[in-house]
């Protein structure tokens, strides 16, 4: 008679366990949803900095003459699929596809050099960088730390999503630099020849991009794999973001070569699709969410199980 009793109350447990979770999980999802419901489709999957008060040139603290930046001259887009645009390093976000181009975080997560500030025009003003990505060597793991001594590519780092220009887009500065030994300078075209090795990684299997005959327009369009996961990369060249010239460019003196400006104006807009993700593995568009739902989804129906079973096992 007792436990008969307690039933309504096992059932409430039994129903409450299992809503809790949830609706916690529902509120996590429809806030994501939110997020990105309030993302800003345009045709180019960008908004021009410079069209809303911002700058396609970084501020670099301490230059001389003061107020010196480097450019932006790698943009991925806006409409890349929406798990690219994920700062994770899991379901195919962008940590995972800068690793399919051979690049990783900081050697041994130390963080070195000053931190460079952009404003995307966005909302957000001056942010400084979200970090700093560096040529791996192919190691994943303790490459970056040859690059930190050798040189070599690396980038820096801002996405757009601010409330005045939400698009999503990422913004990177990539330059060359010179051996530590030589004091992590910028090579001569560093600028240029960085953008073009990272495009040449991201759309590989064909002749180096031919960095001196370049023109607006011109696409590479090409695969890569990290982790399962295969990106088809496009870059578009575009003008008119930059300026063909080495006004306010830091390092505007020893940059230069062939006696053409320090950065030639163009833009790499990479436009990132996945063609394949691991086996298991959620479908790309609704990549972080899906995972997450099929894991307190199952955690639920754990804990209703075992309370279930508790349940069964009083009243009978
Ligand atoms: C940006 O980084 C510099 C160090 O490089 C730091 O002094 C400054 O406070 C940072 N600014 C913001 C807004 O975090
Ligand atoms: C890939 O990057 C490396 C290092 O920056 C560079 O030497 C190489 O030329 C790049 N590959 C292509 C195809 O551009
Ligand atoms: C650039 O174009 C010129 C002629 O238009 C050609 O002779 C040269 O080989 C090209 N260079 C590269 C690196 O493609
Ligand atoms: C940049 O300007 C130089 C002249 O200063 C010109 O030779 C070069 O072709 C221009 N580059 C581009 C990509 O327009």
């Amino acid at each position: 008679m007792r436990r008969a009793a307690l039933l309504p109350i096992i059932i409430s447990l039994v129903a409450s366990t299992s809503a809790f979770p949830t609706s916690l999980h529902e509120l996590a999802s429809s806030l994501r949803r939110r997020a990105s419901d309030a993302r800003l489709k345009t045709d180019k999957g960008y908004v021009s900095p410079v069209d809303k008060g911002g700058k396609m040139l970084t501020s670099v603290p301490g230059t001389f003459p003061e107020g010196l930046g480097e450019p932006l001259n790698v943009v991925i887009s806006g409409n890349s699929d929406a798990a690219v645009l994920v700062d994770s390093p899991q379901n195919g976000g962008l940590r995972n596809y800068w690793l399919s181009l051979r690049f990783a975080g900081e050697c041994l997560g130390q963080h070195l050099g000053s931190d460079q500030a952009a404003n995307l025009g966005d909302g957000n003003g001056a942010l400084n960088e979200t970090a700093v990505m560096r040529f791996d060597y192919d190691d994943p793991y303790l490459g970056t730390c040859q690059e930190t001594v050798k040189g070599g590519n690396h980038f820096r780092y801002w996405v757009q999503n601010g409330k005045d220009a939400n698009t999503g887009a990422v913004f990177m500065a990539a330059s060359a630099e010179k051996p530590a030994a030589e004091g992590h300078d910028i090579l001569p075209n560093g600028y240029n020849l960085a953008r073009d090795w990272l495009v040449g990684n991201a759309t590989g299997g064909h002749d180096p991009i031919p960095t001196y005959n370049l023109t607006a327009g011109a696409t590479f369009t090409g695969s890569t794999v990290f982790a399962g996961y295969t990106y088809r990369t496009t870059a578009t060249y575009v003008d008119g973001l930059l300026k063909n010239s080495s006004d306010g460019v830091n390092h505007f003196q020893s940059v230069p070569v062939k006696g053409l400006p320090a950065i030639d104006g163009l833009v790499a807009v990479l436009e990132v699709h996945i063609t394949n993700t691991p086996a298991g593995a959620p479908a790309p568009s609704g990549g972080a969410q899906g995972g997450a739902e099929s894991v307190s989804a199952r955690w639920t129906w754990a804990v209703a199980l075992v309370v279930g079973a508790i349940a069964a096992w009083t009243v009978c």
